[in-house]
């Protein structure tokens, strides 16, 4: 037999199998009929018996690189395989970045910051820096340092929450004027705004949160009069609520400001006829203020001779209610995006 005509005619045999083969199954299956111990090259080394001495090795290698051409004919075919394989996956798994991105709604800011936001950036127009203090305060700095030492009665003008005999959660932003005034060293002029989440030991009806926002402002200067706190109110309110609003300072009482007024703005329902809003008023009452008591000044570091100051306190939720006419403060953070989306 001419064994070398013979592996050349497997040779072709296996590339023409090898056409049909389209899994490794098949291959597999393919390989055992070409090269496994049944196949017919295995059988060829049995005749190796009949062949003298001389023979043997020149058969042998013919045998032996047979077998390799119709293995790397089977590797090359598996590598095939394998590539149209993962071509397929990739075809499958593409992604059309054509295709319609499918609806979604970008998140906004809460309509409490977005107000926050707003002061912030009218008071820094007009010159004031920014301050923040912490949540948790101390007695003294929430209540001594401003003028409402302890068993003092107007303390119950804001129900606390204490964590200690001497540490709370801070009744009203306050507390940041006298760690401002501290940390000024009583030396230089004073102009900061203070927004912040404040804490009361309230029950939660429309009009109560045990937790709200607040805004302080504080001006320590020479020179410092009550005409300035007018002037500075007038322009905030108009700046807040709309240019055709009016200010109008009640007498009040604040034990860290003395004077102490409360402030209304012209109702923007009415235009100050009188309406269910404003309670027939044509007012409604949006801040606490004031000349900063002496004593705060002192406490603080500053001397009353020399420097005078005035401050005032401003509710967020009362803004927001009243701007955009809402019934409930508990609106705000109950967290319906129903409620909320509204303000886009
Ligand atoms: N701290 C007061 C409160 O929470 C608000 C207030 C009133 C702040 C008068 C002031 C002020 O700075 O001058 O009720």
């Amino acid at each position: 037999m001419d064994i070398q005509k013979r592996i050349e005619e497997l040779e072709e045999a296996l590339k023409k199998e090898l056409e049909n083969v389209k899994t490794m199954n098949d291959l597999q299956n393919v390989k055992s009929k070409f090269l496994g111990k049944k196949a017919e090259i295995s059988g060829f080394m049995k005749h190796m018996k009949d062949l003298s001495n001389d023979e043997k090795p020149a058969f042998g290698k013919k045998v032996n690189e047979g077998k390799q051409r119709l293995s790397a004919l089977i590797e090359e075919k598996r590598e095939a395989l394998r590539k149209a394989a993962i071509e397929e996956k990739l075809r499958q798994e593409t992604i059309d970045v054509t295709l319609d991105a499918p609806d979604f709604t970008p998140g906004g800011v809460h309509i409490l910051n977005r107000i926050v936001e707003e002061i912030e950036d009218i008071f820094v127009g007009m010159g004031y820096k920014i301050k923040e203090g912490p949540e948790i305060e101390t007695d003294e700095m929430n209540f001594e340092k401003l003028n409402l030492p302890k068993d003092h009665p107007a303390r119950d003008m804001q129900d606390s929450l204490y964590i200690t005999e001497e540490l709370l959660l801070r009744t009203h932003t306050s507390p940041v004027q006298v760690r401002t005034m501290l940390e000024y060293g009583g030396k230089k002029p004073v102009k900061i705004i203070c927004p912040g989440k404040v804490y009361r030991r309230d029950d939660d009806d429309a009009t109560h949160s045990h937790q709200f926002l607040q805004i302080e402002g504080l001006v320590v200067d020479k020179n410092t009069t009550m005409s300035d706190l007018k002037g500075t109110l007038n322009t905030i309110a108009k700046a807040m609520f709309g240019e055709e609003r009016e200010i109008r300072l009640r007498p009040s009482y604040f034990p860290f400001t003395e004077p102490s007024v409360e402030v209304d703005v012209t109702c923007a329902n009415c235009a100050g006829e009188g309406c269910n809003i404003c309670k027939q008023t044509g007012y409604i009452e949006i801040l606490g203020a004031g000349m900063v008591n002496d004593f705060v000044l002192k406490e603080s570091g500053y001397d009353p001779k020399i420097y005078q100051g005035f401050a005032f306190g401003l509710g967020i939720e009362r803004v927001a209610m009243l701007k955009y006419g809402i019934e409930d403060i508990r609106h705000f953070y109950t967290n319906d995006l129903r409620f909320n989306t509204q303000f886009k």
